[in-house]
């Protein structure tokens, strides 16, 4: 794993901007995996930045968004589409029928998993897959003793990961109680893995994750295994490495 050090939460995010840009001009119609939450809220605001100055074309680029909450419609204000909606589509020159996500309404877990895996595989897989870390190690929804080789596939999500997320929402009951999430060997199979972390409350999971044993206990421990991954943290996030 290559790790590049960041000073703070802008410079991890112009870093891995960078990193994402390099990715869409030298690959006009990649296609990119992508995150919801905190993390790479300031990675895409600096790639809205620099499409507005007409150094990004987003045109031929495909997305296949990482996870989905289960139960709730692309509509809602918390769905993970709107996120993306929110803090790129909406700004930049893609088009909405090249962005994809898990459908958080398909009661079938299985053929949600099974469609969603197949949409990847269809497009020829993922170039360059963004990711964030839970404070437990998790990447995607894939929480920690998930079996290292799930394609994408429905998660109960662990009461860190809700306490984690309420703040996106009005309380913590409406957080939703499961996920649809690309499994472990999903993530593995992109061709380039870039991990994003900030803050001190990932230093343990960062370190857990690029030094500790390779273990689903960690899930983010996996990427050791890669032959293609970057980690770009800010000073907090690798204070402990
Ligand atoms: C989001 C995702 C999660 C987050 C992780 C970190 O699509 O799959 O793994 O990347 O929970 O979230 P933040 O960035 O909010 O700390």
């Amino acid at each position: 794993m290559k790790i590049i050090r960041a000073k703070d939460y802008q410079d991890m995010s112009r870093k891995a901007a960078n990193i994402i840009s390099a990715q869409v001009i030298m690959k006009p119609h990649c296609i990119l995996g992508l995150a919801t939450g905190g993390t790479p809220v300031g990675t895409y605001q600096q790639l809205v930045e620099w499409y507005n100055k007409g150094d990004l074309d987003f045109s031929e680029v495909t997305t296949v968004n990482l996870d989905e909450y289960r139960g709730i419609a692309k509509e809602h204000p918390q769905s993970y589409w709107s996120f993306m909606f929110q803090n790129l589509f909406n700004h930049v020159n893609i088009n909405p029928s090249n962005v994809y996500l898990p459908d958080g309404t398909n009661p079938d877990s299985a053929a949600e998993g099974a469609r969603y895996d197949a949409i990847i595989q269809h497009l020829g897989g993922v170039d360059l897959q963004l990711l964030g870390i839970g404070n437990n190690g998790h990447i995607g929804f894939n929480e920690p003793g998930v079996a290292f080789e799930l394609g994408t596939h429905c998660v109960d999500l662990l009461e860190s990961t809700i306490e984690a997320n309420k703040r996106f929402f009005e309380k913590k009951e409406d957080v939703p109680k499961q996920a649809y999430t690309m499994g472990i060997k999903t993530i593995m199979q992109a061709r380039k893995v870039l991990l994003v972390a900030s803050g001190a409350a990932k230093a343990e999971a960062i370190k857990a994750a690029c030094f500790g044993p390779v273990t689903p206990q960690v899930p983010g421990s996996i990427l050791q295994m890669h032959p293609d991954c970057t980690l770009v943290g800010d000073a907090e996030a690798l204070s402990l490495i």
